[in-house]
This record gives C-alpha cells, sequence and structure tokens, in this order.
C-alpha cells in the first residue's frame, strides 16, 4: 500500500492531537529511514533523541528479541534481574544510588514534583512552591504542563496545578526574586530542548546551585533531552561542574521502548512506600533495551565523538555564511542544535524532507537537528549538503 493509503487511514482514526506530518515510515536502519513508497531519508531527528544509537541497533535488537522470549512483564510487586542491572549501571554511571522506573519523561517528572512537594512537606515545614523557566518543557501531563513555563501548552487545559513561579531563562535575578518563604524547589534544563535548543550559561547554574544551598531548596534538573550523552558528556549536568539533587532521563534510554528513570541524592531520597508508583515502570523489555543501550553510551570514545561531530556541524554550517543568506544564528551543545533563521523554520522543515532529510521546526524560526550519537560520516556530509541547498533557496 502507498503512504498516501496509509495517511488517509490514519487520519480517518488517528486523534489530530499533534500536526503529525503526511508520512508514514516503514523501515529504519542507522540514521536512514524509508516511507511506505520506498523513499529514503537521512534522519536528523532520531524520533526526537529517542533512536540516539540509529535506528534498529543489531545491539539493541538481538536483547529485545532475547528479552521477548524470556521474560517481559511481572508488575512492580517484584523486582526483574534486568531492571536492578540498570539501577545499578545508572548508579555507576552518575553516582546517584537511588532511582525510581516510569514509562515516559513526562511521567518521571511527575514523580520528581510529587517528590519535591514531599521534599517541602517532610523537610521545610509545608513549603510547597516550585520555580522552573519561561520558555521550558516538561512534558504533557497535568503536573509537567503545570511546570512548563510556555502557556501555549496550558491555555486550552486551565487550571492547571498551583504552586509554580516562572523566573527567566539565564536571569539569575528573576529566579532570585520568584524565591520566596512557600519555595521548596527549582527545576530546569540545563539546554532548553522544545524552548528553542537555548543552553544555560555557567554563571547563572552557579548562581542558582548558591541560592538553593541558601534556602535549603532541592536542585531538580531535567535531563529527559540532553541526558545519555546528547550534549557530548553522559548527563548536561557534567558540563556545569555540579550535581543537582536530582535528574529525570527518559527519551533513548529504553532504546525505542517506553523508559524513564528519577534518580535522587540522599537528600532527595524522601518518597516511602505508598507515595507513587506505576503499573509497568519500564518492564522487561525496556530494562534489556536499557542495558544495551547503557553499553553503547559507555563505549570508549564515543563522547569525544559527540563533541567532535557536533563541532565539525556547527563549523559546517559557519562556512555556509557567505552562500546561506537565511541563517541568523547557532547554537547547541554536543549533538543538540540548532539554526536560527530569518525565515519560518516549518518551510524549511518541509522543503528538507521533500529533498529526503528529516530535522525539526522547534519554534516559529528554530531549525533543531538531534542526530544520532553514532552517525556515520557519509549520512552526516549528505544530510548538511540537502541542508544547505535546501537553505539556499530562502
Ligand atoms: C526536557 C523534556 N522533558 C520532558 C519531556 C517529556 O518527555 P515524554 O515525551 O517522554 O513524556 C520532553 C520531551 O520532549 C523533554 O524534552
Amino acid at each position: 500500500m502507498s503512504n498516501d493509503f496509509w495517511v488517509k487511514t490514519g487520519q480517518e482514526h488517528i486523534m489530530k492531537n499533534v500536526g503529525r506530518l503526511p508520512l508514514v515510515l516503514t523501515r529504519g536502519e542507522g540514521s536512514r529511514v524509508w516511507d511506505a513508497d520506498g523513499k529514503e531519508y537521512i534522519d536528523f531527528l532520531t524520533g526526537i533523541s529517542v533512536n540516539n544509537f540509529g535506528h534498529c541497533n543489531p545491539d539493541i535488537t538481538v536483547a529485545l528479541t532475547r528479552q521477548a522470549e524470556k521474560i517481559i512483564h511481572v508488575s512492580n510487586y517484584f523486582y526483574l534481574e534486568e531492571q536492578i542491572k540498570v539501577a545499578e549501571e545508572l548508579a555507576k554511571l552518575t553516582g546517584y544510588s537511588q532511582v525510581y522506573f516510569a514509562n515516559s519523561g513526562a511521567e518521571v517528572n511527575e514523580a520528581a514534583l510529587k517528590l519535591a512537594r514531599k521534599y517541602g512537606k517532610v523537610r521545610l515545614g509545608g513549603k510547597y512552591q516550585i520555580v522552573t523557566a519561561q520558555h521550558s518543557f516538561h512534558g504533557r501531563t497535568y503536573g509537567a504542563i503545570s511546570a512548563t513555563g510556555q502557556p501555549k501548552y496550558q491555555e486550552n487545559f486551565k487550571p492547571i496545578v498551583p504552586g509554580f513561579v516562572y523566573a527567566e531563562f539565564n536571569n539569575l535575578d528573576s529566579w532570585k526574586a520568584a524565591i520566596n518563604d512557600e519555595t521548596c524547589a527549582i527545576m530546569l534544563e540545563l539546554v532548553q530542548g522544545e524552548g528553542g535548543v537555548n543552553p544555560a550559561e555557567p554563571h547563572f547554574i552557579s548562581g542558582l546551585i548558591d541560592l538553593c544551598r541558601k534556602n535549603d531548596l532541592l536542585f531538580m534538573v531535567d535531563e529527559v533531552q540532553t541526558g545519555l550523552g546528547r550534549t557530548g558528556k553522559h548527563f548536561a549536568y557534567e558540563h556545569y561542574g555540579f550535581m543537582p539533587d536530582l535528574i529525570t532521563i527518559a527519551k533513548s534510554l529504553g532504546g525505542g521502548i517506553p523508559c524513564g528513570a528519577l534518580l535522587v541524592n540522599e537528600k532527595a531520597n524522601v518518597l516511602t512506600p505508598g507515595d507513587h508508583s506505576t503499573t509497568v515502570g519500564g518492564g522487561g523489555m525496556a530494562f534489556a533495551a536499557a542495558l544495551a543501550t547503557l553499553k553503547l553510551l559507555q563505549e570508549p570514545g564515543l563522547m569525544a565523538s559527540v563533541v567532535k561531530k557536533g563541532q565539525y556541524i556547527k563549523e559546517t554550517w559557519g562556512s555556509w555564511c557567505n552562500e546561506v543568506s537565511a541563517i541568523k544564528d547557532l547554537r547547541g551543545l554536543g549533538m543538540m542544535l540548532a539554526l536560527e533563521l530569518k525565515v519560518p523554520s516549518k518551510q524549511v522543515m518541509l522543503a528538507c524532507l521533500d529533498a529526503g532529510l528529516i530535522v525539526n521546526a522547534v519554534t516559529e524560526t528554530t531549525l533543531r537537528i538531534l542526530p544520532a550519537l553514532n552517525i556515520e560520516e557519509d549520512d552526516l556530509d549528505e544530510g548538511l549538503q540537502i541542508m544547505k541547498s535546501v537553505l539556499k533557496q530562502f
């Protein structure tokens, strides 16, 4: 059946809750995917930083196949061997000794927000307010949209959860003003993803660390998009030389199988039996894929090559300035990168798609790329070449 046939059938039955593109992807391998008509695309988006080791990575596929024949789900009344191994591996990688597993970024952020409220109750005499950043994104559940400092995600769903205050990203005075006698925690992304790929300034983060220390606040970092190697370090907080009280991760952790994790230090370890839970919370398939993913992530030289490829992309973009007039600016960290355009990013994204390249219009004027961390140099060059020729037309 053709791409058009599947799109039409899909449109009849699948809710229009997102602006889905009229494209049915049927197969993927490494940094390439094919649609239902057999057209080939280079993928610079990796399912929004989920397929970070390429589509159908053989190590992940083998782990999944073996696990499917062994055990898939046991409920949260029991442990799974693979779950314990992932917890152990994450503890070794980060230094956080306690983990809670769930199925998505939004879900682990919900857990973090509940944890912050409990911390305020039991450690700070009932303080409950959480300060988050303007232009942030923390997911689509109620707590997560309430933490998200972008009115467009909240508008149709009011009233949202009370107790959130939004401060300006990279403006310490704004956070000082937002923190008051009711504040128990702050939460932010170190590179804002959906807000347009905005890295935090180091002096801003050191100021926030001081504020949290002085006021006994929990410093919560959402690493759902930045974590697991995306920025050229295993976790973005490593760029800033500190360890938050808790982090949340998801996206690539389960290699495409839903899995999220909330990792906490001693100070934040306040949840007790009955406080929070989920039926599946990752599950056998996700944990098997996570073990394979964490092994791939720790391959010697991988982080150095992410840094190198990220620099190469930025230099390549920079070298187009005489031929491409649509570019205003470029920014990002590691392989979480964006071009700020003088033209509508959606039009560029659609033209790229037409030319066989998947990129993302993350804001009206920002074009984001999140290529596989292990993308082959040839695929990277071919994708960049397509981007250049498309951008030259604008
Ligand atoms: C920083 C951040 N937090 C949370 C989420 C929500 O994750 P999920 O879509 O898995 O619920 C996202 C998703 O893009 C994200 O980028």
